[in-house]
């Protein structure tokens, strides 16, 4: 299996889609979505490609403006957005050979990563692990290439025990990035429950 860093949208456009990559979307949407990031100035989707079909990638975008983290205006933070692999493709180390071959590069040192954790987003059916369980695998997978796990008050994460933020502050992040990502950590908006 190919590891292809930042692939341009042309080549992934002439890729075929795996038919079981439909974690986030059907694989014909969800295709086109990753064509649009890579085209975007700022985005990187790094594929996992079995001869000329894509069995994963990893996609890096800036935050949607009306996310939280669309709100930094620095423009040093990123998210990765979404990680899959084709179920029969897993197990093999495709997924932490994306991340790692994509932040060898050093493009994200000088960003501030960020990665939601949503139990929405597993895949329990198909692991048989608890929420619990796959939170701690993606945490360890995370954490292999400088990740770590960061308290919020975004009520989509401490809502669920199960969901988590995670970060990576790449070693030549400039102050204001950190600074950036410090205070939208805690933006001390209401709550689900009116209770902050
Ligand atoms: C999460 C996912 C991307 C992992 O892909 P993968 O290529 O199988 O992962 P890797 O082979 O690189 O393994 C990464 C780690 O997960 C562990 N792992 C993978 N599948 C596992 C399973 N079914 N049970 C337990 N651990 C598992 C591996 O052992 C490895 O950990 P280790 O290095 O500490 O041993 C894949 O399961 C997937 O596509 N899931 C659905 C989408 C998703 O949850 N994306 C993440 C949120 S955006």
């Amino acid at each position: 299996m190919r590891i292809e860093v930042c692939a341009p949208p042309e080549r992934i456009a002439g890729l075929k889609m795996h038919p079981d990559l439909n974690i986030f979307r059907p694989p014909a949407r969800q295709k086109q979505a990753l064509v649009e990031i890579a085209a975007s100035p700022d985005g990187c989707v790094t594929l996992a490609t079995d001869g000329d079909q894509i069995v994963g990638y990893a996609a890096f975008h800036r935050p949607d403006p009306f996310e939280r983290w669309g709100r930094d205006e620095t423009g040093g933070i990123y998210e990765l957005g979404a990680v899959e692999v084709a179920p029969a493709y897993r197990g093999q180390g495709l997924a932490r050979r994306m991340l790692k071959e994509t932040f060898e590069t050093g493009r994200f040192d000088d960003k501030v990563v960020v990665a939601a954790l949503y139990y929405w987003h597993y895949d329990l059916e198909r692991t048989g692990l608890s929420a619990f369980a796959y939170r701690d695998l993606l945490e360890r997978l995370y954490q292999s290439v400088g990740f770590a796990v960061y308290p919020t008050d975004d009520p989509d994460i401490y809502a669920h025990v199960e969901n988590a933020l995670m970060a990576r502050i790449g070693p030549r992040a400039p102050k204001e990035v950190k600074e950036s990502f410090e205070a939208l950590r805690f933006t001390h908006e209401e709550g689900p429950w009116g209770c902050l």
